[in-house]
């Protein structure tokens, strides 16, 4: 019997796959990347603390889980890496456990200025009970100078670096300067560049000088939704083991695991190419619509990842918001999210690279003109790369 949900799955289905998603966010699993979501396992346990396991049955996923462990350790040059965390956000959340410890001064980026709306405004801050402080940051840069004397006047403990509006590289040698000096750890929230950092095409110094960097495996990287840790010191990897099963987990979901696992082959075999192509259409695109005359954030122009940040004030203009520009390129089965971020990563892996022609089409939407035979032709020549 066909259950009603199937039914809903099939067509939810063929509507993504008649539509261009540029949600900076998001991305597409390859076919084998996801069959490895819906096999045995997805009804499995397997919880090793240490070197017991707490169930049976578990040798070839205890396999997978070695496996992955290596090759994640190998995609990004670390020294330890846990790939069991079940979300970026529960990966920052084990992070910031095992470096806390008694200062609980913690510096990020504010939401205002980009930064994950998660470490501030009575989220994770009260959950894990630390003071949150705001980084100085104008125009697209932390303004270093003023960084280092806010670190000195309130102790802070902890900066945690990385951005949901993410444009630009920090300069990490700085930063560790004067986190240095003052005995301040570094966390490196990649979420939004786990892909770009796996393939050297972005901020390839970003576990050098930071303590961990960890982040989502879904949004410019290859997997399914979850999240990475990785650190080069081990007292800080035993800190996060002891903070995983039974703290902030319990089961890791095996399929999901073993999903990763085909993710991390895929970018170790595909990540230089795919990461090096998704800033080059950032940078094409950008070039096309500032051409067109479609507004980019001030400052936004010169994106080096896979981010570009629209302007609401360019919107206005033009009888929008960014909800309802959104929604009016949902209608044109053109989806972003509704705060004004364009993201390339996954038209990247759909073997899109006319830039010219998506500017064209974003701008005629802009303009309220029909752009339906051109939107047609492009999702018609969707064909999935680097798997
Ligand atoms: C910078 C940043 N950190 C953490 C997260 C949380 O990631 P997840 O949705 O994988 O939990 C996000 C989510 O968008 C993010 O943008």
């Amino acid at each position: 019997m066909i259950m009603e949900t199937a039914r809903i799955i099939d067509e939810y289905d063929k509507y993504r796959n008649s539509t261009l998603n540029l949600q900076a966010s998001e991305n597409v699993l390859s076919p084998d990347a996801r069959k490895a979501l819906s096999s045995d396992m997805a009804s499995r346990y397997s919880l090793s603390i240490g070197d017991y396991n707490a169930y049976g049955g578990t040798v070839y996923f205890d396999r997978i889980l070695d496996l992955l462990k290596d090759n994640t350790c190998r995609l990004f040059d670390s020294k330890y890496c846990d790939p069991r965390p079940l979300s970026g956000h529960v990966a920052a959340e084990m992070s910031l456990l095992s470096v806390l410890g008694k200062n609980k001064n913690v510096m990020a980026i504010s939401e205002e200025d980009g930064g994950y709306p998660g470490y501030s405004g009575g989220h994770l801050d009260r959950v894990l009970g630390y003071k949150f402080y705001e980084a100085p940051y104008s125009n697209f840069e932390l303004e270093y100078d003023l960084v280092e004397e806010k670190i000195k006047a309130n102790n802070i403990g902890t900066i945690i670096l990385g951005q949901s509006m993410f444009i630009k590289p920090y300069d990490m040698k700085r930063i560790s300067e004067i986190c240095e000096k003052h005995g301040t750890k570094i966390l490196y929230d990649a979420s939004h560049v786990m892909g770009l950092l796996a393939g050297k095409a972005f901020q390839p110094d970003a576990l050098k000088y930071s303590n961990i960097v960890y982040g989502s495996t879904h949004k410019t990287f290859f997997g399914p939704q979850g999240g990475i840790i990785l650190t080069d010191e081990e007292d800080i990897y035993n800190q996060i083991e002891d903070n995983a099963i039974f703290n902030t987990m319990d089961n890791i979901n095996l399929s999901r695991i073993a999903s990763l696992s085909i993710a991390v082959e895929e970018m170790l075999k595909f990540g230089k190419v795919y990461a090096g192509s998704v800033v080059k259409n950032t940078a094409n695109l950008s070039h096309s619509l500032i051409e067109n005359g479609f507004g980019l954030l001030p400052g936004s122009e010169n994106s080096e990842t896979h981010q570009i940040l629209i302007d609401p004030e360019y919107l206005k203009g033009k009888g929008f918001d960014y909800h309802s520009f959104s929604t009016q390129l949902e209608k044109n089965r053109i989806i972003i999210d509704r705060f004004g971020r364009i993201g390339t990563q996954e038209i990247t892996r759909w073997g899109i690279s006319d830039m010219e022609s998506l500017s064209d089409i974003i701008t005629g939407i802009c303009n309220k003109l029909n752009r339906a035979v051109e939107i047609n032709d492009m999702i018609g020549a969707k064909a999935l790369k680097f798997w």
